[in-house]
């Protein structure tokens, strides 16, 4: 890493000095918040301890030593902070030439060997695809793509919504209230307002819950005729939400619906019984977790099992049949319980793998304030939510560039990446509010903002006939590139804000937080439109023009890997 290179290269100047070891020294080192200060800060008040000094007085002796440091323009103690100000035109032209050589900046191998399962999107048969699902959808897909930038191999896991007493209630609701030409006509919303009307049915007859136990229990059993109905709802479920995962770019490895493991479960409850682990609960068969958790049910008095059980079933065939050395779910926060119930039934079983399992939560997304629930029938269509986006950006677009090549195309990105980003930028365990003016604003921070400074750099290169600069930089940054070319502010701010982007992108695979990744994209695009109203690019001579191209296309290639792991298009023109 770039920036560890320097602090370690500072480092090695204090080392006789303070008795301590370099790389410590390097890990002390840090940006300091208000960048005026410096570029990098080293307090001094641990070093205190060890040296016995007052931390000014050692801030103001390691000023000293680093008046031979190459690196460093001038180093100042300012209280117990020794402020160091860094050789633009050295780590400027040597931050490019290492982004452009690429080197661990987009890409290592520490996790090569190791495989991830991710359990995302996973909506639910006969539901409207929400807007709560995108959040699974699209944290999911960013973190996958991290994870396969440092060598892991990831397996993208739908673990669709297949099987449940849901399914009972509108099989009876289906028959009771339903019409199959309604049905056929308007699949989706007609079954989920049929699911609607049961939650309001039971309120006054309340013995329709037993009629969709039973009929879910006749789903268990094999019932034929049930079944083809269930298959009905599948077909046409899954006709709808490949809709929406075109849109939204999503692939997954495996489509695995809960009902996949209907043939697994007998020896999950065979297991948990050899193990001693089943008890008796009112006539239901249970785990008991201690006193820290309810028990975690596993079987329904009437044999049917339950939600619980069909995770055990997946996890134990993740672990075993995929190898997963991480069982990643990224699941709404509601669902904390659940998961913490089924990674404690994996460690009373004696699975060490159970550490692996990490339940990535994430916040409510509201619309205007309010939560969704598909039982009481407010919900947002995402795929609604998705077209307006579109249609938005469309006008937007013809607007502001009525010559585009592939406006449709363009619209799509931009309107798709507007909804992606509005999520991904907000830290997971945050709740959205989600408004349609804030996600597409072409000036705030947004989606949109990031595509245009892409297309921005884009454009400049194509002007100056130096699309990719790349290769040749390294030569002129080593051959042609003399200290006399100055780095403003604006250029310097944008190289440091660059060279962050290493750092970034493995904390967020670390951190499992791609808003890091999101928050980052829009430092560098403000940073880059900055320099591009500071600093003409095209109009420049020589060197300085050959340097600014050279950080533009940096800009480029880092904004088109950070959206890129987004799941976000990048288009060249906007
Ligand atoms: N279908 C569930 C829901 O919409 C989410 C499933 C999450 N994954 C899991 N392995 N339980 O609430």
């Amino acid at each position: 890493m770039v920036l560890q290179r320097y602090k370690l290269q500072i480092a090695s100047h204090f080392a006789a000095q303070t008795g301590w070891d370099t790389n410590e020294l390097a890990g002390l080192i840090e940006i300091p918040p208000d960048r005026t200060l410096g570029d990098l800060a080293l307090p001094c008040f641990k070093l205190a301890k060890t040296m016995r000094q007052a931390p000014p007085v050692i801030a103001a002796a390691l000023a000293k030593e680093l008046e031979a440091c190459s690196i460093v323009e001038h180093a100042e103690a300012t209280g117990g902070y020794l402020n160091m100000r860094l050789k633009r035109q050295a780590i400027t032209t040597d931050t490019l030439a290492h982004l452009h050589s690429g080197e661990g900046v987009y890409n290592d191998t520490h996790g090569a060997g190791q495989t991830v399962a991710i359990d995302l999107s996973s909506p639910n048969i006969a539901k409207p695809f929400s807007m709560g699902h995108l959040r699974s959808t699209v944290i999911g897909t960013a973190l996958a793509n991290l994870f396969e930038t440092s060598g892991y191999k990831t397996i993208r896991i739908n673990h669709l919504g297949d099987w449940g007493t849901q399914f009972g209630k509108i099989i009876v609701a289906y028959r009771k209230y339903g019409d199959e030409a309604t049905v056929n006509a308007n699949p989706i919303t007609e079954l989920n307002r049929l699911y609607v009307q049961f939650h309001e049915e039971a309120k006054l007859h309340p013995e329709l819950d037993n009629e969709a136990r039973a009929a879910f229990k006749r789903l268990e059993d094999g019932s034929e005729e049930d079944l083809a109905l269930w298959r009905y709802m599948i077909e046409v479920s899954m006709r709808e939400f490949e809709k929406t995962y075109q849109l939204l770019g999503t692939t997954f490895d495996f489509n695995l619906g809960e009902s996949f493991y209907n043939d697994k479960m007998d020896a999950v409850v065979t297991e948990l019984r050899e193990k001693g682990l089943l008890e008796e609960s009112d006539g239901a068969e249970v785990v008991k977790l201690g006193d820290a958790m309810p028990p975690c049910l596993i079987r329904r008095s009437d044999g049917a099992t339950l939600y619980p059980t069909r995770d055990l079933a997946a996890a134990l065939y993740r672990a075993r049949h995929f190898h997963a050395d991480h069982l990643l779910y990224v699941v709404g926060g509601e669902q904390r319980l659940h998961f913490q119930q089924v990674f404690a039934v994996l460690r009373k079983m004696g699975y060490t793998f159970a550490n692996a399992c990490e339940h990535i939560a994430f916040g409510l997304m509201r619309m205007g304030g309010k939560k969704m629930s598909t039982r009481k029938g407010q919900i947002v269509r995402l795929q609604d939510v998705l077209d307006e986006a579109i249609a938005r950006a469309r006008a937007i677009i013809e607007e502001k560039n009525p010559h585009l090549q592939n406006p449709d195309g363009v619209a799509r990105a931009v309107g798709v990446g507007a909804v992606i980003f509005n999520d991904l930028k907000t830290y997971r365990l945050h709740d959205i509010d989600f408004t349609m003016d804030t996600a597409l604003a072409f000036d705030g921070e947004t989606g949109p903002y990031v595509q245009y400074a892409h297309a921005r750099t884009c454009s400049i290169l194509r002007k100056a006939n130096a699309l990719s600069v790349g290769p040749s930089v390294k030569t002129w940054v080593t051959s042609q590139c003399r200290a006399d070319d100055a780095i403003d502010d604006a250029t310097w701010y944008l190289t440091l804000t660059l060279q962050g982007i290493e750092t970034v992108r493995l904390r967020a695979i670390e951190e499992r937080d791609p808003s890091l990744v999101a928050k980052h994209a829009l430092d560098i695009a403000q940073a880059f439109n900055r320099f591009y109203h500071d600093c003409p690019i095209l109009t420049a001579e020589g060197n300085l023009k050959a340097l600014r191209l050279a950080l533009t296309d940096a800009v480029r290639i880092a904004l088109l890997h950070a959206l890129t792991w987004l799941g976000i298009e990048a288009p060249s023109e906007i």
